[in-house]
């Protein structure tokens, strides 16, 4: 079966993620469901969602109504930005427990880091997710768009390493500095739009690539994050594209694609989302 093809990343506190998994960010509750399921069915055993994306309950259903067992599908969700105070984070992942309807969760995130909010004080938050996976209920926690003084900040103040961050990654943005902390303190890096949202499928160097190996520009994004490292999960409500994207075992780039494609990086100017550093929003 192919899932069997997907590599498992272990995590700093033992634990594994497979390394490919699918993101469920911009699709709709209504449409949740039956794009998981999708998922599923072509081999996905990871999937990416978060308390702000409103779709938790869906993705619980569609886990819950597989014939999967719960152990066979690592699941992600991440904090809202509205609940960085400790007390509102210990009640919000229990309504994430509650949407998905899980007594666990694989892995539980700070979403931003927020650090113009809360008097900039993320530590408090990180140290109710120790809570979460102390209690078992997370079997593990991380952080997403944390830069590295973020990061040195957690180190300095308190005892645990998060097991990822999850931060934007693709050929426009290489984000080097934030995987290179990572990779030197045992962190793993997740690539979030890890095809820019579709904008690098057009490059030249990309399509370029993808003609000669006859595989799709998507097929080829995504192996230059597997091969360098990373964890990824592309979003897609198109089952052709579901199923495009999972197949990226079966090929390898070589050692001048991967420098071609990573030439790529724009630095500041390749982001598309938002910097973390500044990104202040609420969720109504
Ligand atoms: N932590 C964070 O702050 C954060 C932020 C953003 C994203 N994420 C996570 O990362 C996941 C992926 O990022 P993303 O959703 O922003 O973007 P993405 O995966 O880079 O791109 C998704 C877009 O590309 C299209 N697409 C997917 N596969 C394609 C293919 N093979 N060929 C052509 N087009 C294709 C999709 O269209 P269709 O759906 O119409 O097929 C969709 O418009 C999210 O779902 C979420 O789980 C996290």
């Amino acid at each position: 079966m192919a899932t069997n093809t997907i590599p498992d990343i272990r995590l700093n506190d033992g634990n594994t993620i497979p390394q490919l998994g699918f993101g469920v960010f911009q699709i709709e509750p209504r449409d949740t469901v039956a794009a998981v399921r999708e998922a599923l069915g072509v081999g996905y055993r990871h999937i990416d969602t978060a308390q702000m994306y409103g779709n938790e309950s869906e993705v619980g259903q569609a886990i819950r109504t597989s014939g999967l067992e719960r152990e066979e599908v690592f699941v992600t969700s991440k904090l809202s930005n509205a609940f960085h105070r400790p007390d509102d984070a210990r009640k919000a992942f229990q309504s994430t427990l509650d949407e998905l309807r899980f007594n666990y969760v694989d892995l539980f995130l700070i979403h931003w880091p927020l650090p113009t909010l809360y008097d900039g004080d993320f530590v408090s938050t990180w140290q109710a997710l120790e809570e979460f996976k102390a209690d078992g209920r997370a079997r593990s926690i991380g952080v997403s768009n944390f830069q590295v003084p973020h990061l040195k900040r957690l180190a300095a103040e308190t005892g645990t390493v998060p097991a990822v961050n999850q931060v934007e990654v693709h050929p426009y943005l290489g984000n080097e500095q934030v995987r290179a902390y990572g990779r030197e303190h045992g962190i793993v890096t997740q690539a979030w739009s890890p095809i820019a949202q579709g904008k690098v499928l057009d490059d030249p160097v990309v399509t370029g690539i993808a003609g000669r190996l006859r595989r799709t520009p998507a097929q080829v994004v995504l192996r230059w994050h597997i091969q360098r490292g990373d964890v990824v999960f592309p979003k897609s409500v198109t089952p052709e594209r579901i199923a495009e994207n999972f197949r990226i075992f079966d090929f390898a780039l070589d050692d001048d694609d991967m420098a071609r494609i990573g030439a790529l990086d724009r630095g500041e100017s390749g982001r598309q989302g938002a910097h973390p550093d500044t990104f202040d929003w609420m969720p109504a």
